[in-house]
């Protein structure tokens, strides 16, 4: 007999002879009442045994974790909390799960404890959501883009080519590390190494996605980045997923309307197919939040929020207007910032970005026109010779969600900046051909998606968005 998902079994709008449920136990009470989730919803299926007709061996086996099949009619329950409950006929243990030892007991657990529970945290209800949620906001990621004719393009994940220059890349090699060939002055000699080169993994596919936007117009990239950055915060993973559209004719004003359209279709999207889920983060941060003093506690509940950076158009701000706010805000005059801002041409650090957000717009902000030597080599410079055509994205509770650029579409000025910055022109010949044969303005972004999911669920640790985080000192699973 085929089972029946408990979602289905729960939205079902008659009673039901003979359903049969597979999933497993989160509690078992009175030694009747058993609460069945599948991973299908966040909600359980309450599954009535005839205890008195039960012999004693089953019931003990019916503990939480255990994995169970049971079969009997779906009918109206008496109790309160649900519509319809199991009536069970004939219970199976699949698999036993020792109450003693199983570390996800009915009881809340530390997010700490969860993350070196990794495997099993996915039992628990908010990680349920979570990942739920994940998973249908990388399906309107696709739909987003399918449905504007946009082209997927899975860019290599083993590239030589360090699209950020920011150099904390993972080397890929196959020499033996403790004894690899070396070329005549010492160095290791990459000739002989698998490739017959340098190779790494890669940090965005940007550049190989400008090629392919310079043929097929417009498309996007969804696959995994990684960073050698050992930045141990609560934003920063080593190995994280990135969206990266491509846009050709596209300047920076039509580059930041897709990427504030885009954000706003993948929330909506997911609203409208996660409302179960998210109502229960929302209710846990609630919970979470009660704990905090009232000065800590967000201004917003979860779907309120959601619905705010529908309902509002993001804010555009040019990087020389944000520090004028910054250089005079009070965090900054009473030194309350690590890094004070003292002139233009200073980084934005996140403290800084998030005061802009959370303290003076209180809303997404899009910063663009950055200066020139705070940015990568291939946004393309501005009239004034001293900015580019950068933009970032800024969220609340997030910082930096987006950043992207109108390209540097003109050949000698990017061969210049190649060679102020000393990146190889040999090495990116490739990327320079986009700009020798029917170059054209074109602009992109890159989307951490790990960041997106941290904001739709209100989670507050990067670790915690992603199945099995891969941080400074952790590729543990
Ligand atoms: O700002 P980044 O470094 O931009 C790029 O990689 C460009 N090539 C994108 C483009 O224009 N096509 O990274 C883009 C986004 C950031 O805004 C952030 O959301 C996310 O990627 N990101 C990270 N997310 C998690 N962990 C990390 N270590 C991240 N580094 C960047
Ligand atoms: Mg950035």
């Amino acid at each position: 007999m085929k089972h029946t998902r408990v979602k289905d079994l729960l939205n079902s709008t008659t009673i039901l002879q003979g359903v049969n449920a597979k999933g497993w136990v989160r509690t078992f009470r009175n030694n009747q009442f058993i609460a069945l989730n599948d991973g299908s919803t966040i909600n359980n299926i309450q599954c009535v045994v005839d205890f008195e007709n039960t012999p004693e061996e089953t019931l003990k086996r019916i503990t939480t974790g255990a994995a169970i099949s049971v079969t009997g009619d779906l009918v109206e329950s008496k109790g309160a909390g649900q519509k319809y409950e199991i009536k069970v006929e004939k219970l199976e243990i699949l698999g036993d799960s020792d109450a003693e030892i199983f570390p996800m007991q009915p009881k809340k657990h530390s997010l700490e404890f969860l993350r070196e529970n990794a495997h099993l945290r996915v039992r628990t209800n908010a990680f349920g959501a979570i990942m739920r949620i994940r998973s249908v906001l990388s399906f309107a990621v696709h739909s987003y883009f399918q449905e504007k004719g946009f082209v997927y393009v899975n860019t290599p994940i083993i590239t030589g080519s360090d699209a950020e220059g920011a150099g904390e890349m993972f080397k890929v090699t196959a020499l033996p590390f403790d004894n690899p060939p070396r070329t005549e002055d010492g160095k290791v000699n990459y000739k002989e190494d698998f490739f017959g080169k340098e190779t790494n993994l890669t940090v965005s596919g940007q550049l190989e996605g400008e090629t392919f936007a310079m043929a097929l117009g417009q498309i996007y990239t969804f696959g995994p980045t990684f960073r050698a950055e050992n930045s141990n915060t609560s934003r920063h993973l080593a190995e994280f997923w990135m969206i990266e559209p491509e846009v050709a004719f596209n300047d920076l004003n039509d580059n930041m309307d897709l990427a504030e359209d885009f954000i706003q279709f993948v929330i909506k999207y997911t609203m409208d197919k996660c409302g179960d889920d998210l109502k229960f983060l929302e209710g846990r941060l609630l919970e979470e939040e009660k704990s905090k003093p009232q000065a800590d506690r967000s201004e917003m509940a979860l779907l309120e929020k959601l619905n705010f950076v529908l309902e509002n158009n993001f804010k555009r701000v040019s990087y020389t207007e944000a520090i004028d706010i910054l250089r005079d805000c009070t965090p900054n005059k009473k030194k309350k910032f690590q890094y004070i801002i003292n002139e233009w041409g200073a980084d934005l650090q996140s403290e800084h970005e998030r005061y802009l957000v959370e303290k003076h717009f209180k809303c997404p902000v899009i910063l663009f026109d950055y200066p020139a030597n705070i940015k990568a080599f291939y946004m393309r410079l501005n009239e004034d010779g001293k900015t580019v055509r950068a933009m970032d994205i800024l969220f609340p509770g997030i910082g930096e969600i987006v950043g992207g650029s109108q390209r540097e579409e003109r050949f000698d000025v990017l061969v210049e900046k190649m060679k102020a910055l000393g990146i190889s022109e040999e090495e990116l010949w490739w990327y320079l051909d986009t700009r020798r044969f029917g170059s054209a303005v074109h602009s992109g972004f890159g989307l951490g998606f790990e960041r997106l999911v941290l904001f739709v669920t209100g989670m507050t640790n990067i670790r915690d968005v992603i199945p099995f985080p891969r941080t400074p000192m952790n590729a543990e699973f």
